[in-house]
């Protein structure tokens, strides 16, 4: 079965190595057995997000998104690891605009996300999530940092102008199961 304690443990050691190689690895190998994983944080059947570790160097938080969810553009100004374990989550990606007219971010890219897909996000990273699917999509997002206390940004999807992150403007209808 998936030991989350050992999971944690893991994750801290990659953190005092300041590897995020191996953080990656990690969480790619949390992913990469489903079944194991399930008989420890259960399987999805809402949505929402579960955090599983929190303190001020790291956060481990399970995100099930509901069918067809999408946030607005938003940045954690943390370095994180995504891992999905089931269904999808596609990553566009978004960048400042440096002496903007118009829309202070533009689009720069994205990746698509599938299970047992895991990739690093730097923490200056903007993105916006979209789970493109009919069904719930779970991840397993690991923070390099206090996800909840951060000061951080989201940007509104139609002027694209930047405010103060609200994670329930961000993900709505999205509820945390242990939050601080
Ligand atoms: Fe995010």
């Amino acid at each position: 079965m998936f030991d989350l304690d050992q999971f944690i443990a893991d994750l801290r050691s990659s953190l005092a190595e300041r590897s995020r190689k191996a953080m990656k690895d990690m969480v790619a190998r949390a992913v990469s057995d489903p079944a194991s994983l399930y008989r420890r944080i259960g399987e999805p059947n809402k949505p929402g997000a579960q955090v599983l570790h929190h303190a001020p160097d790291l956060t481990v938080i399970n995100v099930a998104w509901a069918p067809q969810q999408i946030t607005l553009p938003h940045n954690h100004l943390l370095a994180a690891v995504i891992g999905m374990y089931s269904g999808r989550e596609d990553n566009l990606f978004w960048r400042r605009v440096p002496n903007p007219e118009k829309y202070q971010i533009e689009a720069a890219g994205g990746r698509a996300l599938g299970a047992g897909d895991v990739t690093i996000l730097g923490d200056e990273v903007i993105h916006s999530v979209v789970n493109p699917l009919a069904k719930i999509s779970g991840a397993i997002h690991v923070y390099a940092g206090d996800f909840f206390a951060v000061e951080r940004s989201m940007w509104d999807p139609e002027s694209l102008a930047e405010a103060p992150y609200d994670l329930n403007a961000v993900a709505k209808g999205m509820q945390v199961e242990g939050r601080p």
